[in-house]
Order: structure tokens, then C-alpha cells, then sequence
């Protein structure tokens, strides 16, 4: 008896469930007063090398030296870079960022990418840091080669232009050291 009634209860809560109208969004509004220049420059780029600049390692005269914070208020920077470049992922997608289907697709996997160096600053872990550093980069990369790259190279027409002087001596000879130890 006990459950008809509970029954009975669920039937109407369901039913009243279903006459009631589909919650609806607040009508957002959205402020695009900062073109994609400025989002990238200003929100972007900062929050990606708040990350960048806690990872990875640096060459000193002294010998390798890491570059992981060494305070809490240094971890949470990073990871805060980190949030901040998976937030924009988002911002990129807003009607009035996104370039198409493909320019979002970018942006997803750069909030996916984000979202694990977020993770690996969150745990402290700088080997992750480097790794997921590098992934982000790569979508930064395969973004603008796309978006920007090919309108640069449009502007500067290269024939136009005399070719780019080549490295100094000293730096070639370098280069060419570098080289062969690699082989
Ligand atoms: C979804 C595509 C996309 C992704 C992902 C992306 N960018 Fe950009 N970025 C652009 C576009 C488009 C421009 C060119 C803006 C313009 O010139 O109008 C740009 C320009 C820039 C600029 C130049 C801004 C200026 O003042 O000229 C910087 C710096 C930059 N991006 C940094 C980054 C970094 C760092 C990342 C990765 C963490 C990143 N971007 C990821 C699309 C992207």
C-alpha cells in the first residue's frame, strides 16, 4: 500500500515535472569591446606564460636550474594561467569570436590541453608541466598557422622583400656543432 502511494506521489511529481516550461537561460550579453588581438594579447598570452614560465627547466652558468615555483602563491599563479588559458578557449567560441566549426574545434582541444597543465601545476608535478606546456603550445601553433600565419604572409609579400640576412658567423658555427652532436 505504502508504495501505490509513493508511487502515486512520483506520477504527480513527474506530471508536474512535465507541464511546468523548460527552464530558461537568462539572455546573456556579451561585450566584444576587446577584438581577438586583445583577447589574445591581454588574456591569452599572459595566462599562457604565467604557466610557461613556472615549467621546464633553464641552462645557467651554474648548471641546470628548474623552473618550478618555490612557493605556494607560485604554484597557484601557474595553475591559475592555466584556468585562465582553458576560459578562453571558451571566450574564442562566443558568436561573435569564432571563426567556424574548425576555429572552435582549436579552441576545444586548447581548453582540453589546458585543462591538464591546469591539473599537472595543481599537483606539482613538473615533469607533467613540461609535457602539458608543450601540448598547449602546439594548439597556439596549429591555431595561428591556420588563422594568422597564411594573412601575414599575404601582407608581407616575401618577393617584394630582399631575403633575410643570414645567422652571424659565430652563431652558425654553432648551429653547425649542435647539429652534428645530434647525429
Ligand atoms: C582558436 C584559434 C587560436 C588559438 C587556439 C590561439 N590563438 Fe592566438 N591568435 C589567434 C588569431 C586569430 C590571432 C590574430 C588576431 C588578429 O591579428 O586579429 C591570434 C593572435 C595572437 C597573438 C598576437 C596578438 C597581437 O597583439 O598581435 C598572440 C600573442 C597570441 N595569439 C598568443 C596565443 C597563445 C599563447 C596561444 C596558446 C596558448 C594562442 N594564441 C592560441 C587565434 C588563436
Amino acid at each position: 500500500m505504502k508504495r501505490t502511494v509513493l508511487t502515486v506521489a512520483s506520477l504527480a511529481v513527474l506530471a508536474a515535472a512535465c507541464s511546468k516550461p523548460a527552464p530558461k537561460a537568462p539572455e546573456a550579453k556579451f561585450d566584444y569591446s576587446l577584438d581577438m588581438k586583445e583577447l589574445m594579447g591581454h588574456v591569452v598570452d599572459p595566462g599562457a606564460w604565467a604557466f610557461w614560465h613556472a615549467s621546464g627547466t633553464v641552462e645557467t652558468a651554474e648548471g641546470t636550474k628548474s623552473n618550478a615555483p618555490t612557493t605556494q602563491d607560485g604554484w597557484d599563479a601557474a595553475e591559475s594561467g592555466a584556468a585562465e588559458v582553458m576560459e578562453a578557449g571558451n571566450l574564442l567560441q562566443l558568436p561573435g569570436n569564432t571563426r567556424g566549426a574548425e576555429f572552435n574545434a582549436f579552441a576545444q582541444d586548447l581548453i582540453a590541453k589546458a585543462k591538464l597543465a591546469k591539473d599537472a601545476a595543481e599537483r606539482k608535478d613538473e615533469a607533467a608541466m613540461f609535457k602539458t606546456g608543450a601540448d598547449m603550445y602546439q594548439v597556439c601553433v596549429a591555431c595561428h598557422a591556420k588563422y594568422v600565419m597564411p594573412a601575414y604572409i599575404k601582407i608581407r609579400d616575401a618577393s617584394k622583400y630582399p631575403p633575410l640576412p643570414d645567422w652571424p658567423a659565430d652563431v652558425k658555427a654553432r648551429q653547425g656543432a649542435f647539429a652534428s652532436k645530434a647525429k
